[in-house]
């Protein structure tokens, strides 16, 4: 299988107000093959919103490059998507739904009924069709959530990148959340890199788990998820498969902190 994400060799150092520049990222590689859905997990501050924002040609590293599709990231690649992790703020809270989600088309010289086609289908996908004219303030979170989704499927990008996406919400909502990029996931074909504090979302949602130690973050060891699909919020977190895969991401984060 061909990468469809190649990361060789990335190191980030941030330069700080007093002192030694901060080491966040060091000799992180890794390959994301087509319709993998790889979870990111790692210590608070390790550097995983900015491995995304590399990945995502939002930043630039340090040392090593990323490729996507084989092409070297120069900046933000059209093939791929980044969902932020504050989504509440990604919004534009002056337009309505529909505005929100039809800004991800504004530079795609669509005719404005293909335009209009594609926000509604996509409002459609993540259940909003009947709210797209409201305006976020009138949105729950996990509504809030589920704009900017349908804002990212909507450039009908093959890859995706999420950055916490569902930790802000209640355990309900993420819960139908994870299954509704599930279902995405499988249904579109997408690539996905997931960066989640929570093992067992990763568990979850994973084909397989990147385990990042505490900063400079370095890429310990990337466990192979081989629990079946279609997933089941009860079914699958009782399978001994989660079981043991989960217990093996908490051994090896708890090998990489400070206090260990
Ligand atoms: N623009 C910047 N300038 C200086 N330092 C930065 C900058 N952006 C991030 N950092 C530092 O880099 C480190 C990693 O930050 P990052 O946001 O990538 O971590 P993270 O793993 O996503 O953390 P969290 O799990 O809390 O979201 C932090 O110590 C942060 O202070
Ligand atoms: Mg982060």
């Amino acid at each position: 299988m061909s990468a469809v994400l190649d990361v060789r060799g990335l190191g980030a150092t941030f330069p700080t107000p007093r002192g030694a520049p901060l080491r966040v990222l060091d000799g992180i590689t890794f390959t994301v093959g087509a319709g993998e859905l790889v979870c990111l997990v790692g210590p608070s501050g390790c550097g995983k919103t900015t491995l995304l924002q590399i990945i995502g040609g939002l930043r630039r590293a340090s040392e090593g490059e990323v490729l996507v599709e084989g092409r070297r990231v120069t900046g933000p690649p059209p093939e791929l998507v980044v969902l932020f992790q504050q989504y509440g703020k990604s919004l534009l809270p002056w337009r309505t739904v529909e505005g929100n989600v039809s800004l991800a088309l504004e530079n795609l010289d669509l005719a404005t009924d293909e335009r209009r086609r594609r926000v509604a289908r996509n409002l459609a996908v993540v259940g909003l069709t009947t709210f797209e004219g409201y305006h976020p303030y009138q949105l729950s979170g996990g509504m809030q959530q589920r704009v900017a989704i349908a804002r990212a499927l909507a450039r009908q990008s093959d890859i995706l990148l999420m950055d916490e996406p569902f930790s802000s919400l209640d355990a309900m909502t993420r819960a139908g959340l994870q299954d509704l990029l599930l279902g995405l996931w499988r249904d579109f074909k997408k690539t996905v890199v997931f960066v989640t504090h929570d093992v067992e979302e990763a568990v979850y949602l994973s084909t397989s788990i990147a385990v990042l130690s505490a900063r400079p973050g370095r890429l310990i060891e990337t466990i192979p998820n081989d629990l079946p699909h279609p997933r089941d919020q009860l079914a699958t977190r009782e399978d001994p498969r989660f079981l043991r895969c989960r217990r093996r991401v908490h051994e090896l984060i708890g090998r990489t902190m400070p206090h260990a």
